[in-house]
């Protein structure tokens, strides 16, 4: 009996696509070539299913090219970059990967606020760059980060490991979120108080977005919200780009509307605005949020297990549209 054929559309770790082997027929780019929506088309269009990373745009249209396609599994718990509408019409399985990623990416949240706040990564410039002569009381002067008041936007399974992390901190935790936590996962999220987007963005001292990429989130952010925002406040941002309006941002970073930010995802990533290079009060990392050596494999694995089981007559663990059976059928 032949295999079922699939695309591992990125680099993944070797091991994983021997273990892949033993079920599929694979076509992979382990040279981690970026291809153009057309040939990623064209590549899928003879393929049972597809193994995805967050960099792949899979349109309805290549979408509508590929007959054949029953499953399209994603590396990554952020899905936007597959039109889900339209896999979901045209019965393909879509999965992803939720929970593996929770802690490591709460962890890095704190890493990115904490080298914001303290202005880490621009002090260390300046010393790799000789310019350390003398201590002095006021070099490099932040913000705190103990007894502030931390606003959390997207109050998921991330969102909350956040919030559980604070406590040691000493911080209140105000959130905004699609609807309110239950008061059991509230008093576990260091007490954590719902509030409403403005109210948040006026009495934060360091707001976090960790809310998932939609039409309706883009631009959460954007220059009416930084205005609100304190002028010693920090922003952190390891959710997706274009949940902040990154033009509207760095004319706030600038004109020190707000302190400081922490970007892991940008718009149009991974080419970031060039203004972003030319300020001082931001740290910039290229979208490694969920990236340690147990979590990217656990990650891995995950979607590999999903491909499995939906081309093997399983259901995947991480269906994101269980209704995609009854356009099939
Ligand atoms: C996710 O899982 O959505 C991350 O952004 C990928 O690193």
């Amino acid at each position: 009996m032949t295999k079922p054929g699939i695309l591992v559309t990125r680099a993944v770790f070797p091991d994983l696509l021997e273990r892949l082997s033993h079920y599929f027929e694979i076509e992979s780019n382990q040279e981690d070539r970026i291809f153009s929506e057309q040939e990623l088309a064209q590549k899928m269009r003879d393929k049972d299913g597809v193994y995805t990373t967050p960099s792949e745009r899979v349109s309805a249209q290549t979408i509508a090219a590929c007959p054949k396609l029953k499953a399209i599994c994603n590396m990554a718990v952020g899905y936007n970059n597959i039109d889900l509408d339209a896999a979901t019409k045209a019965g393909i399985m879509v999965t992803n990967t939720p929970d593996v990623l929770n802690e490591t990416t709460a962890d890095f949240g704190w890493a990115l606020l904490m080298a914001t706040a303290r202005r880490i990564t621009e002090s260390e410039h300046w010393l790799r760059a000789g310019k350390w002569e003398k201590w002095r009381y006021d070099v490099f002067l932040g913000a705190d980060v103990h007894g502030t008041t931390l606003g959390i936007i997207g109050m998921g399974r991330i969102g909350q490991a956040i919030a559980r992390r604070s406590t040691g901190f000493g911080m209140q935790v105000i959130y905004h979120n699609r609807s309110r936590l239950s008061e059991d996962l509230e008093r576990a999220a260091n007490h954590a108080r719902y509030v409403g987007k403005e109210d948040l963005l006026r009495n934060a001292d360091h707001v976090i977005l960790v809310l998932p990429y939609s039409a309706a989130s883009h631009h959460t952010i954007a220059a009416a919200e930084l205005a609100l925002m304190k002028p010693t406040a920090t922003l952190v941002n390891i959710a997706r780009g274009g949940i902040v309006d990154d033009v509207a941002l760095i004319a706030a970073l600038r004109s020190g509307k707000i302190a400081a930010a922490g970007l892991d995802v940008f718009e149009n990533e991974p080419k970031l605005h060039p203004d972003f290079l030319t300020l001082s009060n931001v740290v910039l990392t290229p979208h490694i949020a969920s990236a340690s050596e147990p979590t990217r494999r656990a990650m891995a694995n995950t979607a590999a297990n999903n491909l499995i089981a939906a081309l093997t007559g399983g259901r995947p663990a991480n269906l994101l549209n269980p209704e995609c059976g009854a356009a099939k059928a």
